[in-house]
């Protein structure tokens, strides 16, 4: 899977750990920043990762922050973008099964490596439900413009 990551400067030594343990896992990773040593604003990072997604230039995206609270916010602001904040291994699952999210967001600040390890490979490997496609219908019906994904759910 092509999968497009970043973080803010609360998160960085997380996003490149999962970024490592992604490529590792055979995923082909975009690592979009930022580096160590700056303060950034998170919302200038979902929207690389958001605009990556939907391009089609990812599969999927992560983003990490402090919280992910602001990743999240920023993030579903983009047409086509499910973004899902996950604090656990079930809620991981879940943003997939159910919401089939397309951007997992997690607070480096909230969660630690191994749990946050986790709700990613959790959130990969759950395949979407699709009896509540009709949901992600209504979803997608509530965003201001018109410019959806072509053949996006
Ligand atoms: C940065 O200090 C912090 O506000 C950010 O990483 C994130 O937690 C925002 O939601």
């Amino acid at each position: 899977m092509r999968i497009a990551i970043a973080s803010d400067h609360a998160a960085v030594a997380l996003r490149r750990a999962l970024a490592a343990e992604l490529t590792a896992a055979g995923h082909e990773v975009s690592d979009h920043g930022a580096d160590e040593g700056q303060r950034v604003d998170y919302p200038d990072y979902a929207q690389r990762v958001g605009a990556a997604v939907q391009s089609r230039d990812a599969d999927r995206g992560v983003l990490v922050c402090g919280t992910g609270i602001g990743m999240s916010i920023a993030a579903n602001k983009l047409a086509g973008i499910r973004a899902a904040l996950v604090h656990d291994v079930t809620t991981a699952r879940l943003a997939a099964q159910h919401n089939d999210a397309n951007v997992l967001c997690l607070g480096g600040r909230v969660v630690g490596p191994i749990v946050a390890s986790e709700c990613v490979a959790a959130w990969l490997s759950t395949p979407f439900e699709a009896r509540h496609q009709h949901r992600l219908d209504k979803i997608a019906a509530l965003e201001p413009s018109t410019d959806a994904l072509p053949g996006d759910r």
